[in-house]
């Protein structure tokens, strides 16, 4: 255990150190300052969340790491080593002609990098791979800098990319966090809601952007009691928050999250997709799509308040929802 933790903390010294040169390196690239600067980002931004640029060229990383060889490097996932014939030999930087965005853990320490290609290039963002230090399902991008605010605010905003943070914290609304790239799982859930008890999720109005927030649904539920809540935000379909907030500024973004629809009202809509509540097809369906959700929900008076209104919609007594065994018909004497 303390060999590992030891690796830990030397793989979060290369990370930080690699973190260092890309920073240094956008201070000397017009061409990656331009375009943030035409994201509408200012410097001071970009310093707050530590944004830097990866060089073009293969092995910019050899510059700040002259043991280039290192194994440690490839695990740190900031090396590539290729593979196959006559590539054994050939290291290469992961991360080449990118916007550099550093990965922070709760504590600080970066462990992971998401890059953004400054053209049309494909992928758009490339990601750190998964290393002993950094676990996609389990950090959320920009914790760090939304922790205190979110404890001010009394509320966590959910988005859906690292651009929309960075950029809603240029715009005032500094709560905001990103999933990495993948589903919001239930572990980052319930590390949220241990800052705090009002979590609100933004998608995108794209089709990704659903697929994401019926996740987050599925990965919320778990989580809930009645003393938290957690809310959906769909933006108009050409908007994420980052084109939201910069097109119609921070007060107007701050009343749609307002305005965003509580967890229960998101689930009867998702359950009853698809369902003609004016016939018995329909409502039994309607209870079968249901099922599997309110299992998520842990027993109390917010499974109770929502069963209720399932079991109204579909016509059957509330003990009905779940389908667990009836009540006892009264004994025959
Ligand atoms: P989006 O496609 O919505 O990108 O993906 P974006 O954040 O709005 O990017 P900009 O505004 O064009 O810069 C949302 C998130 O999904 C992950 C990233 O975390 C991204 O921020 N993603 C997207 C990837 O990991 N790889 C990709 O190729 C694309
Ligand atoms: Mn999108
Ligand atoms: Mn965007
Ligand atoms: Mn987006
Ligand atoms: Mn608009």
């Amino acid at each position: 255990a303390e060999a590992a933790k030891l690796k830990k903390s030397s793989l979060s010294e290369l990370l930080a150190k690699a973190a260092s040169h890309y920073r240094a390196q956008l201070k000397q690239s017009p061409k990656a300052i331009d375009y943030l600067k035409r994201r509408g980002l200012t410097g001071r931004i970009a310093a707050t969340f530590g944004l830097g640029y990866a060089p073009e060229g293969w092995r910019s990383l050899a510059r700040c790491f002259p043991e280039y060889d290192d194994p440690d490097l490839e695990t740190a996932g900031l090396i590539v080593q290729g593979q196959g014939e006559g590539q054994s030999d050939k290291r290469y930087d992961r991360f080449r002609d990118r916007i550099m965005f550093p990965i922070r853990n709760v504590g600080g320490d970066v462990i992971g990098f998401g890059g953004r290609v400054l053209d049309g290039g494909e992928p758009k963002y490339l990601n750190s791979p998964e290393t002993p230090v950094f676990s996609k399902g389990t950090e959320l991008y920009g914790l760090y800098e939304a922790r205190t605010a979110i404890r001010q605010r009394g509320m966590a905003l959910v988005v859906e990319g690292y651009m929309d943070v960075v950029a809603l914290a240029q715009h005032g609304v500094g709560h905001a966090v990103a999933t990495l790239g993948t589903a919001c799982t239930a572990e980052q859930v319930g590390k949220l809601f241990r800052f705090t008890e009002q979590v609100v999720f933004s998608f995108d109005g794209d089709k990704a952007g659903r697929r994401a927030a019926a996740r987050a649904l599925q990965s919320t539920l778990p989580h809930l009691t009645e003393r938290r809540s957690a809310r959906f935000l769909f933006l108009p379909a050409e908007h994420d928050p980052d084109s939201y907030v910069r097109e119609h500024g921070a007060a107007a973004f701050e009343s749609v999250v307002e305005a965003a629809k509580p967890l229960s009202a998101h689930l009867l809509e998702v359950v009853s997709d698809g369902c003609r509540l004016d016939t018995p097809e329909g409502r039994a369906r309607l209870l079968a799509q249901a099922k599997p959700l309110l299992e998520l929900l842990p027993a109390g008076l917010l499974q109770r308040q929502i069963v209720g209104e399932l079991a109204r919609l579909a016509r059957v007594e509330d003990h009905e929802v779940l389908g667990g065994a009836p009540a006892p018909a009264p004994r025959a004497t």
